[in-house]
């Protein structure tokens, strides 16, 4: 027997078995997948929120190192949106272990706090105005009711955006202290404890 025969993996490619192409292995990557970041996906984040924040204000929630930090320490925290492998849409957050958001907060994540700050919410421009934001929202929170020590979620964001997160579930707590440059904030927040029935059913 010669060696080409006895070694299928050998065979020249005229004398394979032709495979139906129902039989072939797939390559796609998945339509829609939903996943916690990692630190790897930083500069992807960082593309969305350039676009967001930067090209608008100047200013955005999370510099790239920041992310970096944040994806670091509490990569549990943050929920990615892939279309085809492509991220889409994202939320950051680290906990908090005060009542009100203070400027600490955007730099710092308190691993005893029990309160979820969101950092940032962005869709990719081109998915924006599709439910996207608001179904990883939805996500996001529901996700939180699964961590034991979560009991509500916060957030700041200014004025126009009240009635998006109103829909989601979020209040209004009042005027948020901190500022950056110009730009003033309204404080939201979410209670993730405190529905015994709902917890029981959410298949944690
Ligand atoms: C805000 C954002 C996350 C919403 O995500 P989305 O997928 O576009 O939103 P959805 O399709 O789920 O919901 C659409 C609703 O969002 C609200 N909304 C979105 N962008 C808005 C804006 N610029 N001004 C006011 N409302 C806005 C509206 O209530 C809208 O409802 P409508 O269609 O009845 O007007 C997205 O537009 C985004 O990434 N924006 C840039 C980054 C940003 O501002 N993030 C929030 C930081 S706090």
């Amino acid at each position: 027997m010669s060696v080409v025969s006895a070694l299928p993996f050998l065979k020249p490619i005229h004398m394979r078995t032709p495979v139906s192409p129902g039989r072939q292995r797939r390559h796609t990557l998945p339509a829609s997948e939903f996943r916690c970041l990692n630190t790897e996906d930083a500069i992807s984040v960082f593309e969305i929120e350039r676009e967001a924040f930067i090209s608008v204000s100047g200013e955005c929630p999370l510099y790239l190192d920041e992310v970096r930090h944040f994806l670091t320490l509490c990569p549990e925290l943050s929920l990615g949106w892939f279309v085809e492998g492509r991220l889409v849409a994202f939320i950051i957050g680290s906990l908090w272990d005060q009542d009100r958001l203070t400027t600490e907060a955007l730099t710092l994540h308190k691993p005893h706090g029990t309160t979820v700050h969101i950092h940032v919410l962005a869709v990719h421009r081109t998915f924006r105005q599709q439910g996207k934001g608001s179904i990883l929202m939805w996500r996001y929170l529901q996700y939180l009711r699964c961590l034991p020590y979560v009991r509500r979620a916060v957030l700041m964001c200014e004025d126009f955006l009240v009635p998006f997160y109103q829909k989601s579930g979020f209040k209004v707590q009042g005027p948020c202290e901190i500022t950056v440059g110009p730009l003033t904030f309204i404080e939201m927040q979410y209670p993730v404890r405190g529905h015994a029935f709902m917890r029981r059913n959410s298949g944690c």
